[in-house]
């Protein structure tokens, strides 16, 4: 594995669509295992573009995963160049927000259903 990048290189392939991970001095392309993560696709999205090692590590992954994580290995890190800041996608925060949406708008629905219910049967009993 002879190809070498920089923090600033890793940090471009922070996307969804690209997504690269540094864990202990190694690159990894991590776009076609996401889904497959056992500890979902969030948490890895997060830490796209950046320096994973020390969460990768506090997890206590198994040998498999180590085994998994080789195979998905495109080089190492440049160790003349510094980790800098990246921005992660915001899918997590939306799809937060979208359910929270749709779980008051059925409430509002079930209430008025509900209100319907109660007019009509005092309506019938006068
Ligand atoms: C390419 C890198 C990664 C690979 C190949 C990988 C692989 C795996 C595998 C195989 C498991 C199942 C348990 C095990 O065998 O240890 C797992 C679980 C898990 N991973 Fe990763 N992982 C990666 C990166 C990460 C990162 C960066 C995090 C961030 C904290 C993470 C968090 C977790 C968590 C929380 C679980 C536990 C899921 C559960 O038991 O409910 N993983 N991972």
């Amino acid at each position: 594995m002879s190809n070498v990048y920089s923090y600033q290189q890793i940090a471009e392939h922070n996307s969804a669509e690209d997504i690269w991970i540094v864990v202990d001095g190694k690159v990894y392309d991590v776009t076609k295992f996401m889904d497959e993560h056992p500890g979902g696709d969030e948490i890895i999205l997060d830490l796209a573009g950046q320096d994973a090692s020390e969460p990768f590590r506090d997890i206590g992954h198994s040998e498999e995963a180590l085994k998994i994580l080789n195979t998905l290995c495109v080089g190492r890190v440049d160790i003349n160049s510094k980790p800098v800041e990246v921005e992660t996608p915001e899918t997590s925060s939306q799809g937060t927000h979208t359910t929270g949406g749709e779980g008051s708008g059925k409430l509002v629905i079930a209430c008025a259903i509900v209100f319907f219910i109660v007019a009509y049967y005092f309506a019938n009993s006068l």
